[in-house]
């Protein structure tokens, strides 16, 4: 069975407010609390406490939050730290990751699909790049150290990122940090951490019910002369910061063990189902294509790695493949009178092939007192309009061949006929070169789409016109 990770991301815009030390002693606490839970931390901070703190001298390294960002599997970069702890080695070249990071799902992403278990810690920068963003949308709680009014005052941006996007608040969290216990105020608000919480429910922020003492013992932890940094549960029991962690430890298990599926879990559902319907309008694509090219009427089954065309109509009513050739062969014809046995028809063929690899060619009929006349135009991908040519269309609406045109008259008949030997009023038709190796996937999700959307643009520029 597929493994999802817990996700808890510790987050503020405000340096200093204890982030890295709420997330490194919090993994500590866990594993001790509970030995059997895999417990991992990374961290996109470039200051390397979290390898300080869990590395394992003489470990080979294994890549980094890099490779992770980049997208190495994390089970695959995931070392077995000091205390049993998991951890993803830090990385100090962050900065250009973020060109790469565009969406803010892209890290929910790589953890549900990672196959990590157990809980993932993330400490962050204390800014709201789009790192920072992609751990805050990730996780299933986001932890919020504040530890006075400016911090307090920052947690509005990351509600409001939040807003923006229309995500359920309930995962943030205020913890006050660094409360020191020896500030005591006359009136309702005793103390510092009853001040913050106070303010913190007048704006609608909700707050955890512990807090986390300012304490000398703990600040000296990462100052000694063998140059470690020491966990607060085996270097400073005695202290209330410790009792708090043990209390903010068992908070955390509580709702973990209550939540039967995590958000990464629900993320690799919805994608899954995403990917489910994306096959099913895939098959049903498929299953609306003509058996036949259009153009020589032979089963495309026959010659299958020919096809270098496909044509859909306006109104979407005949779709298919075509054969390179009968393609190239049909657009000699009909817009240079040149067929197969006429001497310049080679060199001609070629120019003309290459330049309908290159652009969807239409095909708009127009029945102008009974005669029909074509307008033929190619775009480019970005549906411009890059060529054009009128063509008189002689002898069609009689049901006449002349000879030049038998194969477009037969490839419009077949697509656009409508009723009473006349085409069907204002449909036109498209023509996009695909890859001969694979043309399938043009029909494919994402390639479709691109499809759909330049000929809708087209189909704009044609109304205009
Ligand atoms: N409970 C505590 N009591 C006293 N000092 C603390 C406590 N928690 C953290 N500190 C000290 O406060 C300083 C900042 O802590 P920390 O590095 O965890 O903050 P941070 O929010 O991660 O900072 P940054 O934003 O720079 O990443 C450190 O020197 C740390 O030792
Ligand atoms: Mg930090
Ligand atoms: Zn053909």
């Amino acid at each position: 069975m597929q493994n999802y990770p817990y996700i808890i991301t510790i987050s503020s815009e405000k340096g200093g407010v204890g982030k890295t030390t709420l997330a490194t002693n919090l993994a500590i606490y866990l594993k001790a609390m509970r030995e059997d839970l895999p417990v991992t931390i990374l961290s996109f901070d470039n200051h390397f406490t979290v390898d300080h703190m869990f590395e394992i001298k003489g470990q080979k390294p294994r890549g980094t939050v890099h490779e992770l960002l980049m997208g190495t599997k994390a089970t695959e970069l995931v070392h077995v730290g000091q205390y049993g702890v998991g951890y993803i080695p830090s990385s100090t070249e962050l900065g250009d990751i973020h060109d790469r990071f565009k969406g803010p799902m892209t890290l929910a992403r790589m953890l549900a699909e990672s196959g990590i278990s157990g809980i993932v810690i993330i400490d962050t920068r204390p800014d709201l790049n789009i790192l920072t963003q992609n751990a805050l949308y990730a996780a299933d709680r986001v932890l919020i150290p504040v530890k006075d009014m400016p911090s307090l005052e920052n947690c509005k941006n990351i509600f409001a990122l939040f807003d923006q996007r229309g995500i359920d608040k309930k995962s943030l969290a205020l913890l006050p940090c660094l409360v020191d216990e020896r500030i005591k105020f006359d009136g309702v608000f005793k103390d510092q951490k009853t001040l913050l919480r106070a303010f913190a429910s007048n704006r609608g922020y909700r707050c955890m019910d512990s807090f986390i003492s300012k304490s000398p013992k703990v600040e000296s932890l990462n100052t000694n002369p063998d140059g470690k940094i020491y966990p607060i549960l085996t270097h400073a029991r005695g202290t209330e910061v410790h009792s708090q962690f043990t209390e903010i430890t068992r908070d955390i298990l509580r709702t973990f063990d209550n939540t039967p599926e995590s958000r990464s879990c629900l993320y690799a559902q919805w994608l899954s189902e995403r990917e489910g319907k994306k096959k099913e309008s895939y098959l049903a694509r498929l299953e609306g294509l003509a058996e036949r090219c259009l153009i020589c009427g032979v089963p495309l089954l026959e010659r299958p790695d020919e096809r270098g065309f496909y044509y859909e109509t306006s109104d979407r009513a005949m779709r298919g493949f075509l054969h390179n050739d009968c393609f190239a062969d049909m657009l000699c014809g009909t817009l240079y009178g040149l067929y197969n046995d006429s001497q310049a028809h080679g060199a001609a063929r070629t120019v003309i092939a290459e330049k309908a690899g290159k652009s969807v060619s239409l095909f708009i009929p127009r029945d102008s007192e009974n005669s029909y006349v074509l307008d033929f135009k190619q775009f480019n991908h970005a549906g411009e309009l890059a060529f054009q040519k009128e063509v008189a269309m002689t002898g069609f609406a009689e049901g006449e061949f002349d000879g030049v045109h038998d194969r477009l008259y037969l490839f419009l008949n077949e697509s656009l006929a409508g009723y009473e030997g006349k085409l069907r009023e204002g449909s036109w038709l498209a023509v996009h070169p695909v890859d001969p190796q694979n043309p399938e996937r043009v029909l494919h999700e994402e390639r479709y789409r691109a499809v759909q959307q330049l000929q809708a643009r087209i189909g704009e520029t044609l109304k205009t016109a």
